[in-house]
């Protein structure tokens, strides 16, 4: 392996941030050895309504998983993010909103976003939402998307995001999960200048069976585009908030009590209902927001996520307005108007701190040297990546072209499972090596174990778990605890299983390998290949389907699918596309497959399970080591599917 290259910290930089390599040291050792003295120190950056006494009470014993943090305090979400910054920076910008369109953009201060709250928040009671209700948010990325999370906060109701992309049948599964009441729309959204029917799917959506618990929907006019109305069920937003009071008093909430619930994918079933608490959740989400961008008042923070991911949960919404921060929010698409966009609107707006994803840095970098045109980019302190691994290439890619030799790259390692940022560097304290996330974050204890769930010493490679509780970690999966305590707890026991692989070199550095499991990265979005294989299966001409994920360069990781038809159908282009389009429309279009091949047969052991160590192999084009075929029942099948895959269009 070549040697990797160290990036030092800046001893300018460092003097003047947050956290320098021996302040790490130290509150990382603290953290570890009086977890309670730590983190009932650092509970008190937000704002309580009764302070807590206790701090934590965890168990990862799998008879017994139970994670709460200051659980007799009480609080209310919103007034961290809003009440507590009218006095001393009522007039400063929370929300600078980018419009697809680059001539649309509006400012929101805190005052603003507090009295938008308040009114969307007393319009929603209206509508008899209230306390411990369900509300499903299927937004465009428009202002309103925080309004709507923070006045379902104010009211002690727990939102649950569908990202705009799913389809009706995604959305109905959500709705139908959390049993919600209310479901929150626009007409339409605006991405690339295209405009998304987001009513029309959430009407597709109600008709489903068992979504019959939402009574209400409310419609933001986003577009003003065509679409239909139900008398009984629909409500404009803007005539319920018109005449609504800008006060409404915060619902007093146990920090144990749901923030959020959140659907990501696993490897087996449907998506599962992440759920996240109040307090730790509020604590984690704006203390890692602070210390990993060294965030300093007056900054201008750009975290280029979707809300409907908990990236844009965590650091477009809760973590940087607990802070007091200045957060942009984006609703277009990098390549819109033209491929500088990420440049221009860093220029506009004076970014300090830029949050993106590996897979949006490497569709610029092949675009050239020069894809930001001749932006501006001198206000950037501090760069991020989320989402997947990134490759050292495009590492120095983003150092040198976005951050001109002079930005800290922060590389977060984290999961929706984890509520905030896990491991990462510290831009002031940690020397980055592109490709690394590097070091836990205070309060975190990864360890690497063997497959028998050994804890291994030293620099070596292991399945990636964290032995103890931290804050921001999910709670449970909504309505469904067993599986909670089964899918995170019993691979390991004691352990909470990441999922995913990773190594850890001769200074402590953790590099992330990837998923251990059948779940792939598409774009830095999760995707379950038994959720496609089951939209696949469901189509009338497919007999069997198997999903694995492939090398993709711009998006790391594309979708394979290895599908066999039923008998009699011919193979044929126009049924390659039809598959195609059709799991586009029963997920959604991030789960549209990059390639199909038909598969006569698909390698499977005698007792029929589906080999899939294969189907990566030839996915991947790697036919020089299959391993061992011997116990397929039928080894020919893998001729078929090498010929399959080089004929293959
Ligand atoms: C999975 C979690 C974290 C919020 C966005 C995605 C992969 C995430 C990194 C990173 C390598 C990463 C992991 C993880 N991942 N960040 N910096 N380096 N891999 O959240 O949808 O819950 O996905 O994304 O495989 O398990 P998510």
């Amino acid at each position: 392996m070549s040697e990797t290259k160290v990036y030092p910290v800046d001893t300018e930089f460092a003097s003047q941030s947050w956290v320098d390599n021996d302040t790490y040291l130290s509150m990382y050792e603290k953290s570890i050895t009086d977890p309670e003295g730590f983190w009932g120190e650092h509970g008190r950056r937000i704002e309580w309504m009764k302070p807590y006494t206790r701090v934590k009470n965890t168990s990862f014993d799998p008879h017994n998983v139970d994670i709460r943090w200051y659980e007799d305090g009480t609080l209310n979400a919103s007034v961290s993010c809003l009440d507590r910054h009218l006095e001393s920076r009522g007039d400063q910008v929370a929300i600078i909103w980018e419009g697809d369109d680059p001539s649309e953009d509006e400012n929101i201060t805190y005052r603003d976003l507090y009295e938008r709250v308040c009114k969307f928040a007393n319009a929603l009671k209206a509508q008899g939402a209230k306390k411990g209700d369900v509300i499903t948010l299927y937004m465009p990325m428009i202002p309103e998307a925080a309004v709507a999370m923070l006045a379902c906060a104010r009211i002690g109701a727990v939102h649950s995001i569908v990202f705009g992309g799913f389809s009706p049948d995604a959305l109905a599964a959500r709705v139908e999960g959390g049993q919600s009441n209310i479901v929150i729309t626009a007409d339409q959204s605006l991405r690339g200048g295209k405009a998304v029917p987001l009513k029309d799917n959430v009407d597709l959506a109600l008709k489903n069976a068992g979504t019959e618990c939402c009574k209400k929907v409310v419609v933001v006019k986003r577009t003003g585009g065509d679409i239909a109305w139900d008398d009984s069920r629909d409500v404009w937003y803007e005539e319920i908030v018109a005449d609504a009071s800008t006060e409404c008093a915060p619902e007093e909430m146990g920090a144990e009590d749901p923030l959020f619930i959140l659907y990501t994918s696993g490897s087996t079933g449907q998506p599962k209902g992440l759920k996240h608490t109040t307090g730790g959740y509020m604590v984690y989400a704006s203390m890692t927001h602070q210390y990993a961008f060294d965030y300093k008042d007056g900054d201008i923070y750009w975290c280029t996520a979707d809300v409907g991911w908990v990236t844009g949960h965590s650091y477009i919404v809760y973590g940087p307005l607990a802070n007091g921060a200045t957060s942009l929010m984006f609703e277009g698409v990098p390549s819109y108007p033209d491929n500088s966009r990420f440049g221009r609107v860093i220029e506009k707006h004076k970014v300090n701190q830029f949050y993106t994803a590996p897979t949006a840095i490497r569709a610029l970098m092949q675009q050239g040297e020069d894809v930001l045109g001749d932006s501006d980019l001198s206000t950037l302190k501090v760069l991020g990546s989320v989402g997947e691994p990134i490759n050292p290439e495009a590492w120095e890619w983003y150092h040198r072209i976005i951050g001109q030799g002079r930005c800290p790259i922060v590389d977060t390692w984290w999961q929706t499972e984890t509520g905030g940022m896990m491991i990462m560097p510290l831009p002031g304290a940690t020397a980055a090596k592109p490709g690394s996330a590097t070091r836990p974050f205070f309060g975190v204890q990864p360890a690497l174990v063997d497959n028998e769930g050994n804890i291994l010493e030293g620099a070596t490679d292991g399945n990636l778990v964290i032995t103890d509780s931290w804050p921001g970690q999910g709670r449970s999966i909504w309505g469904d605890h067993d599986r909670f305590v089964q899918t995170y707890f019993s691979t390991f026991k004691g352990y909470y299983t990441t999922g995913d692989g990773a190594r850890r070199d001769e200074d402590g550095y953790y590099w992330i390998t990837g998923r251990v499991d059948d779940v792939i990265n598409v774009s830095g979005h999760r995707m379950g290949t038994a959720e496609v294989e089951s939209a696949l299966v469901a189509h009338p001409k497919v007999a069997e389907a198997a999903v694995v994920g492939y090398p993709h360069d711009i998006k790391g990781q594309g979708i394979y699918v290895y599908v066999t038809l039923q008998a009699g159908i011919e193979e044929s282009d126009e049924l390659l596309k039809e598959l195609r389009t059709w799991v586009r429309s029963e997920i959604g279009p991030i789960a549209t497959p990059d390639l199909v091949q038909f598969a006569p047969g698909l390698p499977k052991t005698r007792s029929g399970k589906i080999m899939r160590r294969i189907l990566r192999k030839v996915a991947e084009d790697d036919f020089g080591s299959l391993g061992d075929t011997s116990t397929l029942a039928d080894p020919t099948v893998v001729d078929d599917l090498i010929n399959n895959r080089q004929n293959r269009k």
